[in-house]
């Protein structure tokens, strides 16, 4: 049996060492070495010396034309050099990944599916952010979001999911994910997380903010911010090389040292060609463990932050989660994908704008 990281180690250090590298941790990150992989077999074809190596390590960056010259030196075109290796080495990782967890890496068309979604996401949080106000109840919320969805050709994934009956969850204050819109009405200091999820030409991308409903409070202004700083933290752990452990790491680190506490039961999630998707990213973890992270992987982050205790308890409808000890909860969501030397977010709303941008309502003139 393979244990988590073996099989990673038994490829890639024999192509590490095939191009004069100790092992694939003293190269730059997994990405260049699946490249390197797949460009081994031309290297030990052509027994190259070591500086044939550090030429593919320092030039590779996935951007190189396909009629460019190949980067390894050799004077002829990428297509006909090492490009045919470095698709071969992404087919080989897809067929691991599937293999091994069930995760299905996106190839760059599927990504560019799941980014148009996603737009489809950002717009959709920005154009309900203009509505919010005190007094509107959450259904009239929910009837926006579906109208505008539906309006761009999209379907949004809630509806009917495992019998969920809305087009988006709110979830207001104590609540800390999967509100059903209903009766309830916003009040003044109220604090609101808007989770939405179109489908578009088969593609899902998920993301969702916490908004306030006029001026916040202390409490409130410490939850929303620190949730949003849990999602940018783990966001900058996501390359090639690291793992799903060090995502969770870098969360629970920054809102334990705040004295909040990281919500356990509910994770992010692979996405893309389906809601749900492998692996499960946790929120909280050590470094260094669980999956590797490689190019092709789509997912959520979408920190859950209480707080009071990391406890919920579960309504009678079956969806709507709180918070035990009933303390605020935030939540900030976006979809990534592992880029060859990064991540790119493909629901990419500005987490680093002032806080008091979220109250929601009309933009001032
Ligand atoms: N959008 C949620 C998530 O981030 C899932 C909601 S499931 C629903 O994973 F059925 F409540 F919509
Ligand atoms: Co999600
Ligand atoms: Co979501």
């Amino acid at each position: 049996m393979f244990t988590e990281r073996q099989w990673v180690i038994d490829i890639l250090n024999p192509a590490a060492e095939c191009i004069g590298f100790s092992d694939y941790k003293t190269c730059f990150s997994i990405a260049q070495i699946v490249i390197l992989f797949g460009s081994c077999y031309k290297i030990s074809r052509r027994r190259s010396g070591a500086s044939f190596g550090r030429n593919i390590m320092t030039s590779v960056n996935g951007k190189t034309g396909r009629n460019d010259f190949c980067p390894c030196g050799s004077g002829r075109k990428y297509k006909t050099c090492c490009l045919p290796a470095k698709d071969r080495a992404f087919y080989l990782m897809k067929q691991q990944y599937l293999r091994q967890y069930r995760i299905r890496l996106k190839d760059p068309k599927d990504v560019e599916g799941i980014r148009s979604a996603g737009s489809l996401a950002v717009a959709s949080l920005d154009y309900i952010a203009h509505h919010l106000a005190p007094e509107i109840t959450t259904e009239y919320i929910n009837s926006l979001i579906h109208d505008f969805i539906t309006s761009q050709g999209a379907t949004p994934a809630p509806l009917n999911y495992m019998g969920f009956p809305k087009s988006a969850c709110t979830s207001v204050n104590e609540v800390v994910c999967h509100g059903i819109p209903g009766k309830r009405v916003l009040r003044e200091g109220d604090i609101i997380n808007v989770d939405v999820t179109p489908i578009l030409n088969g593609y899902y991308a998920d993301a969702n903010k916490t908004f306030f409903i006029g001026s916040p409070g202390v409490d409130a202004e410490k939850i929303v911010s620190a949730a949003r700083e849990c999602l940018k933290r783990g966001i900058a752990m996501v390359k090639p090389g690291n793992t799903v452990g060090d995502i969770g790491w870098a969360i629970q680190e920054y809102a334990e040292s705040l004295k909040c506490s990281v919500v356990r039961e509910y994770t992010g999630h692979g996405v893309g060609y389906a809601f749900h998707e492998p692996p499960e990213i946790p929120h909280i973890g050590q470094r260094d463990t669980g999956i590797v992270l490689v190019p092709g992987m789509v997912f959520t982050i979408e920190p859950m932050i209480n707080l009071g205790g990391p406890d919920l308890r579960l309504l009678d409808d079956n969806w709507t989660v709180l918070t035990v000890d009933r303390s605020l909860s935030a939540q900030f969501e976006q979809t990534v994908v592992v880029t060859d030397d990064g991540v790119e977010t493909l629901t990419p709303y500005n987490l680093e704008e002032p806080l008091l941008s979220l109250i929601g309502g009309p933009a001032a003139p």
